[in-house]
């Protein structure tokens, strides 16, 4: 007698999880996704036309179509971006997609340059485990004027700030001559003011 197949156990779902960048067809399930975590506060709400404008930062954990996690990377300036957006849902949770989706976005952060990453959160325990350190919010007044106005606990506001130095390691471009060289010469071709 065969034994009857039971639930997956929690490594093959966490297996079964993939992270990617995220794509036109999730801004729907992303915004209803979101929505689900502003009603008591978690996550700030994102419009439709914020989530559109802002599709590129987002990276979306999915486990075949269903979708069930999210998180964003948000660039301020030159020197700082800005981990939001970050949930996954309840029936993933402690299955290290959170894990997973932050490191993504750490290595996105490293890839574009910045060397600097903030966060306001309630988890400083999943954070600080990423390296993120506790910090002063007063050190992001733009991210108080911008979003934290927005906020339905914005008067009892029980989040903190934490940041995380990133070493970046500079990737140089080659002078224009280098780059041409590497272009196999059937590639080249020559671009007259018409196909401008
Ligand atoms: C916070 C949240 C995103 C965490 O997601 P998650 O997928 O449940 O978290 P993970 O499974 O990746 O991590 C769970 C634990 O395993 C640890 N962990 C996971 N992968 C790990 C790894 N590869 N190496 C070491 N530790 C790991 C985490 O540090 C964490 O430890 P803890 O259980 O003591 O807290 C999730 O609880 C959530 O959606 N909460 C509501 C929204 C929210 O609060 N978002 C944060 C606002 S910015």
């Amino acid at each position: 007698m065969s034994a009857a197949a039971g639930p997956p156990s929690p490594a093959a779902r966490a297996s079964a999880v993939r992270v990617r960048a995220a794509r036109t067809g999730d801004i729907e399930t992303l915004e209803r996704f979101i929505a689900d975590y502003t009603h008591d506060g978690t996550l700030l709400p994102r419009t439709h036309a914020n989530l559109v404008q802002h599709l590129r930062d987002f990276r979306v954990a999915h486990a075949g179509a269903r979708l069930v996690g999210c998180g964003a990377l948000q660039i301020v300036g030159p020197e700082l971006a800005e981990i939001r957006s970050v949930a996954v849902d309840p029936a993933y949770r402690g299955l290290g997609i959170g894990w997973r989706i932050v490191k993504t976005l750490v290595a996105d952060a490293r890839r574009r340059g910045v060397p600097r990453l903030f966060c306001l959160t309630r988890r400083a325990d999943f954070f600080a485990r990423q390296g993120f350190v506790e910090v002063p919010k007063e050190r992001f007044p733009h991210k108080v004027w911008n979003d934290c106005r927005l906020c339905p606990r914005r008067h009892a506001c029980d989040e903190v700030a934490m940041e995380r130095p990133l070493t970046v390691t500079a990737r140089r471009s080659p002078p224009a001559n280098e780059a041409r060289a590497a272009i196999p010469a059937g590639e080249l071709r020559v671009v007259s003011t018409a196909d401008a």
